[in-house]
Order: structure tokens, then C-alpha cells, then sequence
């Protein structure tokens, strides 16, 4: 063999195992110093630009939605899209119960159901100071008293009370310790209380949302399932949405 045959052999060599290095899912480091659950997720280097590089159960999670973008969730023709007021409805509220609307945003489904539960009150966790801020203002601008704005971390959104319902709207997917939110929801839920997730349906692909910003029943119900939540029932009344509804497993 010549030195060039030799040395192509050694070129392709170092490319291929470059490759395989690049392409091979690696353990999160940062998921392994804030968690002992270490093996739950993987970091990829290759990915979608509107993910964060980390999978969780087969999917990458989507990077979150910058208050910056605070107005896009007010935006007019959402009440069509999303039929709020139909989606307070379906949640079937008693006037004492205790909600939780993790990853708030602006408030728009808090500020729907706090009429629903006079007797009750809603908890609006997020994680951006800037949308708590929002609410905050909005509460005091229309004299809304049942409505607790509650700044949450990465993993936990730090309920201060036990829930009826666990409420995420177009906001789970974006969660980038969904394993770790989920288990303090359940640990906050009581034991008849009811999570609730809508999102994007993930199966169809002409509803024209960012692929991760969209989540099939399957990977719903199986990431639920993983934190000890049991499937009730899909409500399929809207029309780009499902909303799904979750009870804690019975043993
Ligand atoms: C697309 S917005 C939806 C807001 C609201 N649910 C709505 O439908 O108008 C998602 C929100 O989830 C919040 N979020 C993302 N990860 C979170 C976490 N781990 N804990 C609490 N909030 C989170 C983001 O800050 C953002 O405000």
C-alpha cells in the first residue's frame, strides 16, 4: 500500500469516528449536577434550531417562548384559534377549587378561570419574572383577587398549596425538566385533583406549528404515565388542539 492509500485510510477513519462522536446522544452534564435522575435525559449536538439540544422519551424539548413575545399570546384572533372560554368550560370547575396555570405566560387562561372559582383561587406559575410582572398588573388594573402570581424554577413550580387541577396550555413541551416539574405537580395534586395539558396536535402535520411545539397523544400519555399519572379522557373539541386530562394512577 503507498503512503496516500495510507493516508486516506487514516483520514476517513478520523472522520467517521468524529461523526460517530458528533451524532451519539450524550448524557445532559447539566441535568446530572442538578439531578440524580441523570439518565432521563440526552444531549444532542445535532438538532432542531427551535430546540434546545435536550430529549426527553424520544423528543427534543422546544426552547421557551421569551416574554418578549408577551403580546403574540394576547393576540385577537387566539380566540378563535384557541377557544379559550370553551377550554375554562371543559375543565368542569367547582367555585372552591385551587387551580395551577403552570407557565402562565400573560395570564390569558388564569384571568379566564378565576371567575369560575370565586371561593377558590388560581396559582399563575412562570418562569419569567417580566410575564409574573404582567400579571401582577393586570390583577391590580382589573381588581382580581383570587389570582397568585408565583415565580417557579426550572424543575419545580414551587406550589404553595395542594391543587383540584394542574392546568398547561401550549406550555408542558417547553418545560426543559418536564420529568422533574411533572413528579412536584403529582407530589401538589390531591388525590382526586386532575392535570390537564393542551397542546398542539402532534399527529397532524398540516396544522402549521413548529414540529416541537406540537405533541402527539402517544408521547403525551407516555411521559404521563412516567409520573405515576393515569389517562382519563382527550377532549377533541378544538380545532388544532387536544386537551388531554390526567388522574394520579390508582393503586
Ligand atoms: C407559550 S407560553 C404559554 C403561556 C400560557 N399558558 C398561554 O397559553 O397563554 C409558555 C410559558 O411557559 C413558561 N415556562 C416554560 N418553562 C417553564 C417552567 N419550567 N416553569 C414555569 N413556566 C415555564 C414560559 O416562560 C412561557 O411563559
Amino acid at each position: 500500500m503507498t503512503k496516500a492509500v495510507h493516508r486516506i485510510i487514516l483520514l476517513t477513519s478520523i472522520f467517521i469516528f468524529l461523526c460517530a462522536l458528533l451524532l451519539s446522544p450524550m448524557e445532559a452534564q447539566s441535568v446530572s449536577a442538578a439531578t440524580p435522575s441523570n439518565t432521563v435525559y440526552q444531549e444532542r449536538v445535532f438538532h432542531s434550531h427551535s430546540g434546545i439540544g435536550k430529549f426527553y422519551m424520544g423528543r427534543e424539548i422546544a426552547k421557551v417562548m421569551g416574554h418578549q413575545e408577551a403580546l403574540w399570546l394576547e393576540r385577537p384572533n387566539r380566540a378563535i384559534q384557541e377557544q379559550p372560554n370553551q377550554v375554562v368550560n371543559a375543565l368542569a370547575l367547582k367555585p372552591t377549587d385551587v387551580v395551577a396555570d403552570i407557565g402562565a405566560g400573560t395570564g390569558y387562561f388564569s384571568f379566564r378561570i378565576t371567575p369560575l372559582v370565586p371561593k377558590g383561587k388560581v396559582l399563575a406559575v412562570d418562569l419569567q419574572p417580566e410575564m409574573l410582572d404582567i400579571i401582577e398588573f393586570l390583577k391590580k388594573e382589573n381588581n382580581i383577587t383570587n389570582v397568585e402570581p408565583i415565580l417557579g424554577s426550572l424543575t419545580d413550580p414551587d406550589l404553595p398549596t395542594s391543587v383540584d387541577l394542574a392546568l398547561m396550555v401550549d406550555a408542558y413541551h417547553e418545560f426543559s425538566y418536564p420529568r422533574e416539574m411533572m413528579q412536584a405537580i403529582v407530589r401538589a395534586l390531591k388525590p382526586d385533583g386532575r392535570v390537564v395539558l393542551v397542546e398542539y396536535r402532534g399527529e397532524n402535520p398540516f396544522i402549521a406549528i413548529k414540529a416541537l411545539h406540537k405533541m402527539s397523544q402517544k408521547q403525551v400519555r407516555q411521559e404521563m404515565q412516567a409520573v405515576g399519572l393515569q389517562w382519563l379522557e382527550t377532549k377533541n373539541f378544538l380545532p388544532q388542539q387536544h386537551v388531554m386530562v390526567f388522574g394520579k394512577q390508582q393503586t
